[in-house]
């Protein structure tokens, strides 16, 4: 079983990122299949990497989106990026310079902070570009 579903109430109803989520969601779904079936610390610090890799490049897309549409609201956005990211790259480096292993609650972590950016942040650019009648 998944350890994260995707749900339709996740959609921020611009498809492009959704799709964007959805990656994340199968990348965080990717590294606690790699921690749960006993894979080696290699395996699981390279899907973190690329996790935290992959969500750089997403936010960049969702502020590049919010910058060209004019979206009044994107320093608080992107604030709350900047602090996502800085955690999720300070976990990345923990894991390789320490002996620290991942464990659920880090994946609790990660999924509460995502989804809860999602819900409670990114549906608010949804809703103003699909105003604008971006979908
Ligand atoms: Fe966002
Ligand atoms: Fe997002």
């Amino acid at each position: 079983m998944a350890f994260f579903t995707w749900e339709d109430r996740y959609s921020v109803n611009v498809s492009e990122m959704d799709e964007q989520h959805k990656k994340l969601v199968k990348m965080l779904n990717d590294l606690f299949e790699a921690m749960l079936s006993g894979k080696g610390r290699e395996v699981v610090g390279k899907v973190l990497t690329d996790l935290v890799a992959y969500t750089k490049v997403h936010f960049s897309a969702e502020e590049e989106l919010m910058r060209k549409n004019a979206y009044p609201d994107i320093l608080a956005h992107k604030k709350e990026h900047d602090a996502l990211a800085k955690k999720a790259i300070e976990l990345d480096q923990k894991f390789h310079s320490t002996k620290m292993s991942l464990t659920v609650e880090t994946g609790n972590f990660l999924k509460d902070w995502l989804t809860n950016h999602i819900l409670y942040t990114d549906k608010k650019y949804g809703q103003y570009l699909n105003a604008k009648g971006l979908k």
